[in-house]
């Protein structure tokens, strides 16, 4: 493998092994210095200050230039420049570059380095920090060495985003099965999307591709990037916020958390039937109400797998006069009489521990309450459970 690939996966493989900050950074410092084996190199983390850069992580810096490293700022020198402006800065030679820390200037003589580059890590349009190189011998850093370091920047980036969503995610008071099961998932479809990403970029940066070819690595550089915000979308959606409340459409909202457990639903050989027409427009927090319906979706799958013979899950939409009743019902084994009072009841669950924590109920009760709305279960005549979302139409509730 050429080296660059080699250094570009090293780091993706331990973006996809570990959440660990630390790790990741380091890992990804020790494989860049070996791109011609001179090289320093260091990462700055923007602080909470929102002013400060940190040095977080660093390899091959002498003593004196971790001092004058240590604590930079944002839109000061040439590092700090570059967590302001977003722009990737590339010099010859650092010490006649006027942007050099006159604190620098004398440290950066001692130590000999002259090549320097320095790329911002940034992930959906938020300053992160940056990356920077430098080396010793007189050979400044080409085309190629720049935009893997900017690959590797964007891996970092991807990695310090997972790890704020997950930790949140973690910290999040109420972490149904859903959210973990989302985290999880999010997880381990991000991390070879970075690969695949990050060696797209590489490979467009060739000289050798010719452009028919260029052209459909861009493609696959593009969808990479379109399903990895998907999968950050994934990430959020998790989350916990507060409502927003806008003029939503429950068709798309039961689309997208069908086509969310679609796979699912197939292992399991659950056949998915929806009537859908004439859904009139509520006033509601989309997220919220794909929530509520990931968890009734959710529920229904559990229910169904848990038994043998024909298993169906039906979304329906009814307008009714002054609401609208989404509707989902299962051919499970329903729910049994005694229990129908006490299924909303945060932390009641018959599963397994591991399979339920029992909030999906009580928290989709609470979100449909807010919006006004009644969440009520009963059991079908012909057999399976039926839960019923009602939500009034109309203007703000
Ligand atoms: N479609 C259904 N058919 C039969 N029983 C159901 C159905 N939906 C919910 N229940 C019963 O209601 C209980 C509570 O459901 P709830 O969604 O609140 O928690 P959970 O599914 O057990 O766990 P979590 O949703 O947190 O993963 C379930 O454990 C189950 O016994
Ligand atoms: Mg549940």
């Amino acid at each position: 493998m050429e080296p660059h690939l080699k250094i570009l996966h090293t780091v993706s493989e331990t973006v996809s092994r570990t959440l660990d900050v630390e790790e990741i950074l380091k890992t990804a410092l020790e494989a860049l210095t070996h791109v011609t084996g001179h090289e320093i190199a260091s990462v700055h983390l923007v602080a909470t200050d929102g002013v400060t850069l940190e040095l977080r992580a660093e390899r091959g810096l002498s003593q004196q230039m971790r001092e004058v490293n240590r604590a930079l700022t944002v839109g000061e020198g040439i590092i700090g420049r570059v967590a302001s402006s977003g722009a990737t800065v590339v010099v010859r030679d650092v010490m006649g570059s006027p942007d050099l820390l006159p604190s620098a200037q004398a440290i950066v003589r001692r130590d000999r380095i002259r090549g320097f580059v320095c790329v911002p890590i940034a992930a959906r349009g938020r300053m992160l920090g940056t990356l920077s190189l430098g080396r010793q011998t007189n050979d400044p850093f080409d085309e190629g060495e720049v935009t893997l370091l900017e690959a590797t920047a964007q891996q970092i980036a991807i990695a310090l985003d997972n790890a704020r969503l997950s930790s949140e995610l973690v910290h999040a008071e109420k972490l149904s099965a859903v959210g973990e099961l989302a985290s999880g998932v999010a997880h381990e479809i991000n991390n070879p999307l970075t690969t695949i990403l990050g060696l797209a970029q590489l490979l467009l940066s060739r000289a050798d591709v010719t452009p028919a070819v260029h052209e459909r690595i861009a493609l696959m550089a593009d969808e990479a990037s379109r399903a990895a915000g998907i999968v950050q979308n994934l990430l959020m959606f998790a989350r916990h916020y507060p409502p927003e409340r806008r003029p939503c459409s429950l068709v798309d909202a039961v689309q997208r958390v069908i086509a969310l457990k679609s796979y699912q639903l197939e292992l399991d050989k659950v056949r998915v039937t929806t009537e859908l027409d004439h859904a009139p427009i509520v006033w509601a927090d989309e997220n919220q109400m794909q929530q509520v319906l990931l968890n009734l979706v959710q529920n229904a799958h559990q229910a169904m797998a848990r038994q043998e013979g024909e298993r169906v899950l039906t979304v329906r939409l009814r307008p009714r006069e002054r609401h609208v009743a989404i509707e989902v019902l299962d051919s499970g084994p329903g729910i049994p009489a005694n229990l129908l009072s006490r299924i909303f009841d945060p932390f009641f669950t018959t599963k397994p521990p591991g399979e339920g924590s029992g909030l999906g109920l009580s928290v989709s009760y609470g979100i449909v309450g807010q919006h006004g709305g009644r969440l009520y279960a009963e059991n079908r005549p012909e057999g399976g459970a039926m839960f019923v979302v009602e939500l009034p139409t109309g203007e703000r509730a």
